[in-house]
């Protein structure tokens, strides 16, 4: 297997090529690549990144080949955020430690900038030096998973419940896809890019699945019990949209039992793997985290 890498490794890896992905023009465009940078520099988490650096790793690939896909990823789930602070969707004003976006440089270029990554992720995966038929797999993969089957659609049923008493199975779906498929993207992509046997892949799909649930039932947790300074952004914003959330369906302390359970159930799915102290940790650090 491939030299291990700590989370800081990873991070400043990431880090690094994101910021070379993204030079700036040196004209009047970079009215939208400054607020792309801006919305990309720091405060991120790089979950999704690292996991799908992580998966190719355990199953044999090069970091520097998953490297573009892994920051392809990263600028999708960015845009998804620049979109989803708008005034027209969650309307909040701060992200990653800062003004959001269109606090920042106004809405039109947010929208812009989001747009900017979105397409840019593609163009910077396609040109990942992988086996041709590999890079084509993991480009549909990211196509899915972002889409209106995907991350979009999770986030039109968001929108549709506010206001709304859903039952648990519509919740689940709907974080399934608003903050699950780019999860399970990132795990099936990290795999996929190394030439992953199925039953590897099915693994990290529940592996996926159950950290993916876990990871929205945290966040809307801290939305009610965290600090706006260790997040990074507004607290009781979903409460003042009135967002159909687990916690405000099964209370606090159920909550956390299930996000318990999910990651119990995400640590099993690894055995296949041998040696996954990476991702079991990471596991228990997405459950356990304050931001
Ligand atoms: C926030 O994602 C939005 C959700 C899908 C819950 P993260 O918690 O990964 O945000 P960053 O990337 O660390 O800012
Ligand atoms: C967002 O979920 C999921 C996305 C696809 C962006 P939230 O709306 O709960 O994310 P935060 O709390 O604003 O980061
Ligand atoms: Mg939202
Ligand atoms: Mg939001
Ligand atoms: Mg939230």
């Amino acid at each position: 297997m491939n030299k291990a890498f700590t989370a800081e490794e990873y991070l400043a890896l990431i880090n690094e090529a994101l910021d070379r992905y993204v030079p700036l023009c040196g004209d009047e465009r970079d009215a939208v690549t400054l607020a792309m940078r801006y919305s990309l520099q720091n405060g991120g988490k790089r979950v999704r990144p690292m996991l799908l650096l992580e998966f190719n790793r355990i199953c044999g690939g090069c970091v520097q080949d998953a490297l573009p896909l892994a920051c392809a990823l990263e600028m999708i789930h960015t845009y998804s955020l620049i979109h989803d602070d708008l005034p027209c969707m969650d309307d909040d004003d701060f992200r990653r430690g800062r003004p959001s976006c269109h606090k920042q440089f106004g809405e039109a270029t947010a929208l812009l900038a989001g747009d900017g990554l979105l397409t840019l992720a593609f163009s910077v995966a396609a040109g990942a030096s992988l086996a041709p038929e590999r890079t084509l797999a993991c480009l549909a993969e990211l196509a899915q998973a972002a889409g209106y089957r995907g991350m979009i659609g999770g986030q039109t049923m968001d929108l549709q419940h506010e206001d709304q008493t859903i039952d648990a199975d519509l919740l689940r779906q709907t974080d399934r896809l608003k903050t699950g498929q780019l999860i399970l993207a990132a795990c099936r992509i990290g795999c996929l890019a190394a030439g992953a046997a199925p039953e590897r892949i099915a693994a990290a799909e529940t592996y996926a699945e159950n950290i993916g649930l876990a990871f929205q039932i945290v966040d809307d947790l801290l939305d009610i019990t965290g600090t706006a300074e260790e997040l990074g952004k507004p607290i009781g914003s979903d409460a003042e949209k009135n967002k159909s959330t687990y916690p405000a369906l099964l209370g606090l302390n159920e909550s956390r039992r299930l996000v318990r359970a999910l990651t119990d159930e995400a640590i099993n799915a690894l055995a296949c793997f041998g040696e996954a102290s990476f991702l079991g940790a990471f596991a228990e650090k997405l459950a356990n985290r304050t931001n």
